[in-house]
C-alpha cells in the first residue's frame, strides 16, 4: 500500500498519536493550515491558526508586520519553502518507514468479540463496596519488579495460544495431563500466575462468578506496566472476556515465537495472530524489562566462543553473558541455566532502552536482533530508539494501543467460554 494509503487508514486507526506527530511536521507549512493536525491544540503550537478560526499570536504578529518589504518577504516565502520541503520530506520518510511496516493496520484475530470488549466492563457489577480493577491492582503493586515482568510475558503467551483466555493459567489434570503451562516456551519460565490467584481469590471472595482469570490477566498486564514505566505506559484495557476450557501444551510450540526466529518467521507468527510488523516491533519493546533464562540464547554466545562470526552480539556483551551464564568453549550452554536480566542498563524501567540495546547489538535473543534485519523494522526500532528526544512518548502510547489490540485476539464469550471459580482449573474440574 502507498505511503498516502497508510497514512488515510492511520489517520482513523489505532496509530492516530504517531500521525499527529508526523502531521506536527507536516503542518510546519502552517500558511495554508491545510495539513494542520485537528486533534493537536493550537494554544500549543502558536502558529497554527485556532480550531476557532482566531488566529495564532504569531499569525497576529506576521499580519501587524505586513508592512515588510516584498524583497523581505520574497526572502521569507523562499524560506519558508525550504522550510517546508526539508520538513515534508522528513515527515515522507517516516511515513514510507511506517508504511512499509504495516499497511492498513490488520485486526487482531478475533471472530468479533474482541471488539465488544468494553473499557470499565465491571462497573457495577459487583455491587459498590467491589472495584474490580482495584483488587487486581492491589495485587500487582505488591509483586516485586520481576513478577510484574512476568505478568506482561503472561498475557502475551495467554492471548498468542488460543487466543486472551486464560488457557495459559490451567493446571495439569487426568483429563488434560500437557496443558499450555507445561509447554516449552512456558515451563519453568513463565511467572505471576500467583498474582492472578491472588487477585482472583480476593474477588470470588467478594463478588463470586462475575470477573474472568483472562480479564484479571490483562488487568495484571496492564497494571504492571503502568508500574514499571512510572505510569508511562497508562492505557485502559477493555474487558469482557471469558476464560476458556482447552489448553494444550503442543500448542505453545506452534503459536509463541522462539527466541532464535528469524524476522520472516516472527512477521508470520505475529501476523497469524492478526498482528502486523509495527505491532511485532512495539511489543517487542517489552524486553526492556525481565530476565531470561540462559538456555534462550546461549546458542548465540557459543558462536562467540567458537569464534564464529555468525552471531552479531557485541563481543564484550556477550563475554559478559559468557561470564553470567558460565558458557566456556568445552561447555556448550553453560554449567547451569542461569537468569541474566534483558535490559543490562535499565532492568526494571519499561522503557524505550530495548530499541537502543537493539542497535548496540546488546540484547539477548536472536528474534531481537532480527529486528534489523529488515529495513522496516529496522526503521522502526531506529524511530523509538530516538523517541524520547523527537516524540516524547510515542512508544509508551503504542505500547498500550498494541497491548490492548493483542487483549482481542480470539476473546471467548458466554457461548464457548465459561467464568472460572478458580483460574488453575475448568469450572467442571472444581465441584
Ligand atoms: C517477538 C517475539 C518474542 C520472543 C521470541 C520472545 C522470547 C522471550 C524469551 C525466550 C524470554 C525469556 C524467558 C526466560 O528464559 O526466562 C522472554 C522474556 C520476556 N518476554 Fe518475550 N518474546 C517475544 C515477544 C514478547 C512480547 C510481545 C512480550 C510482551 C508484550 C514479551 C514480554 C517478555 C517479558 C516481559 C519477558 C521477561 C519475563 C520475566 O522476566 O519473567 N515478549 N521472551
Amino acid at each position: 500500500m502507498s505511503t498516502v494509503g497508510w497514512f488515510g487508514c492511520a489517520l482513523s486507526g489505532s496509530r492516530s498519536f504517531i500521525c499527529s506527530k508526523i502531521r506536527q511536521i507536516c503542518s510546519f507549512g502552517r500558511s495554508t493550515g491545510s495539513l494542520a493536525p485537528h486533534n493537536v491544540r493550537s494554544k500549543n503550537i502558536p502558529w497554527l491558526p485556532r480550531r476557532d478560526g482566531a488566529m495564532g499570536y504569531k499569525q497576529k504578529r506576521r499580519a501587524r508586520h505586513s508592512s515588510f518589504s516584498d524583497l523581505q518577504l520574497e526572502h521569507g516565502k523562499q524560506r519558508m519553502i525550504g522550510d517546508m520541503a526539508a520538513k515534508l520530506l522528513a515527515a515522507l520518510t517516516v511515513l514510507a518507514l511506517l508504511g512499509s511496516v504495516s499497511s492498513c493496520p490488520p485486526k487482531p484475530r478475533t471472530d468479533g468479540a474482541g471488539y465488544r470488549l468494553k473499557v470499565g466492563y465491571y462497573k457495577g457489577k459487583c455491587g459498590r463496596d467491589v472495584d474490580v480493577e482495584a483488587v487486581v491492582r492491589k495485587a500487582v503493586s505488591k509483586a516485586d519488579a520481576g513478577v510484574k515482568a512476568g505478568l506482561i510475558r503472561l498475557f502475551f503467551h495467554d492471548c498468542f495460544v488460543r487466543g486472551c483466555d486464560a488457557s495459559v493459567l490451567l493446571e495439569p489434570t487426568s483429563g488434560s495431563p500437557q496443558p499450555e503451562k507445561l509447554g516449552v516456551p512456558n515451563f519453568p519460565s513463565l511467572r505471576g500466575f500467583e498474582v492472578i490467584d491472588a487477585a482472583k481469590a480476593e474477588l470470588e471472595a467478594r463478588c463470586p462468578g462475575v470477573v474472568s482469570c483472562a480479564d484479571v490477566v490483562a488487568f495484571a498486564a496492564r497494571d504492571a506496566s503502568s508500574f514499571l514505566s512510572s505510569g508511562r505506559a497508562r492505557f485502559a484495557m477493555p474487558a469482557g472476556r471469558y476464560d476458556g476450557n482447552v489448553s494444550l501444551a503442543s500448542e505453545t510450540l506452534t503459536d509463541l515465537p522462539p527466541p532464535f526466529a528469524g524476522v520472516a518467521r516472527l512477521r508470520a507468527l505475529f501476523a497469524a495472530k492478526g498482528l502486523d510488523a509495527h505491532d511485532m516491533v512495539t511489543l517487542s519493546g517489552a524486553h526492556s524489562v525481565g530476565r531470561s533464562h540462559c538456555s534462550s540464547f546461549s546458542d548465540r554466545l557459543l558462536h562467540i566462543a567458537k569464534n564464529s562470526s555468525s552471531s552479531d552480539m557485541e563481543p564484550e556483551f556477550a563475554a559478559s553473558l559468557e561470564k553470567k551464564c558460565g558458557v566456556t568453549s568445552s561447555n556448550n550452554n553453560g554449567s547451569s541455566d542461569n537468569t541474566v536480566v534483558q535490559d543490562y542498563k535499565t532492568p526494571n524501567k519499561l522503557d524505550n532502552q530495548y530499541y537502543k540495546n537493539v542497535l548496540d547489538h546488546k540484547v539477548l535473543f536472536a528474534s531481537d536482533a532480527a529486528l534489523l534485519d529488515s529495513w522496516d523494522t529496522e526503521g522502526l526500532v531506529k524511530l523509538f530508539a530516538d523517541a524520547y528526544i523527537r516524540f516524547p512518548g510515542l512508544w509508551e502510547k503504542e505500547f498500550g494501543e498494541a497491548m490492548v489490540k493483542m487483549g482481542r485476539i480470539e476473546v471467548k464469550t458466554a457461548a464457548n467460554g465459561e467464568i472460572r471459580r478458580t483460574c488453575g482449573f475448568i469450572n467442571a474440574n472444581t465441584y
